[in-house]
């Protein structure tokens, strides 16, 4: 039997970072940035798995009621049991947890029977071998690019390598999985993790520290639009 054919690459898109967004101005923020993208990338840390505060349901659900964008919430706390049920009520689209929370089994049975998409993420100094075995039970994999906690760090190169290892192991085994990178993207760094084999850029200060918030979303697509998939230089 020949190996199954690699699938096509999933679409490109960019998730704005809430983070970097005016929290006394949440909703004309995704207002703002909505005509550019059609995913939101909320960031949700508990002073615990990373030593910073920021939103829970209640935000989200506020949100929700203003925007149909698809709420990518990135959970860097140690107990997402406890809390996926909650975002899922409260209107988030997809959830994605550490793998370095452990119980990684589990709670992918947990986010499927909620009925919500699954992502799995890794830090920067975790390696492919932690993801591996769960390519195959996860619709998106997010290889951070700096430690989890704060906005406006920069780019970590050194994930490179394992982003293009989760690829290439999804391309074998004919997986149409998401690669996600957050952390420092901008329209320099999108070039190098497209050229890697992602495709969903989170973006925070890089879209809502600038003066035209939309105009950087485009700009951070168009940058990775224009290379390539697959291509190494
Ligand atoms: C950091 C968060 C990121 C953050 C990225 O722990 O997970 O989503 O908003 O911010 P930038 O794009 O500024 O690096
Ligand atoms: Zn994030």
């Amino acid at each position: 039997m020949s190996a199954p054919r690699p699938p096509s690459p999933p679409r490109r898109r960019v998730a704005p970072s809430i983070l970097s967004a005016d929290f006394t101005n949440l909703g004309a923020a995704v207002a703002g940035v909505t005509p550019g993208t059609d995913w939101l990338h909320i960031d949700v840390m508990d002073g615990h798995f990373v030593p910073n505060l920021t939103v829970g349901p209640p935000v989200v659900a506020s949100l929700r009621a203003h925007s149909d964008l698809f709420f990518d919430t990135h959970l860097m706390i140690t107990d997402p049991a406890r809390y996926l049920g909650p975002f899922r009520d409260a209107g988030a689209d997809g959830c994605t947890v550490h793998v370095e929370v452990g119980e990684t089994d589990a709670l992918l049975a947990q986010m499927r029977d909620l009925g919500l998409r699954s992502g799995l993420a890794a830090n920067p100094d975790t390696p492919f071998e932690a993801l591996e075995p769960f390519l195959d039970r996860v619709d998106l994999v997010l290889c951070m690019t700096v430690f989890p906690g704060f906005g406006g760090q920069s780019f970590i190169a050194d994930v490179l390598p394992k982003i293009a290892q989760v690829r290439a192991a999804a391309d074998a085994a004919g997986l149409a999985l998401d690669i996600e990178v957050d952390g420092g993207i901008d329209e320099r760094t999108v070039v190098e993790v497209v050229r890697a084999g992602a495709n969903v850029f989170v973006a925070g200060s890089a879209v809502f520290d600038r003066d035209d918030p939309l105009a950087a979303v485009g700009g951070i697509l168009a940058a990775a639009e224009g290379v390539r998939a697959g291509a190494s230089t």
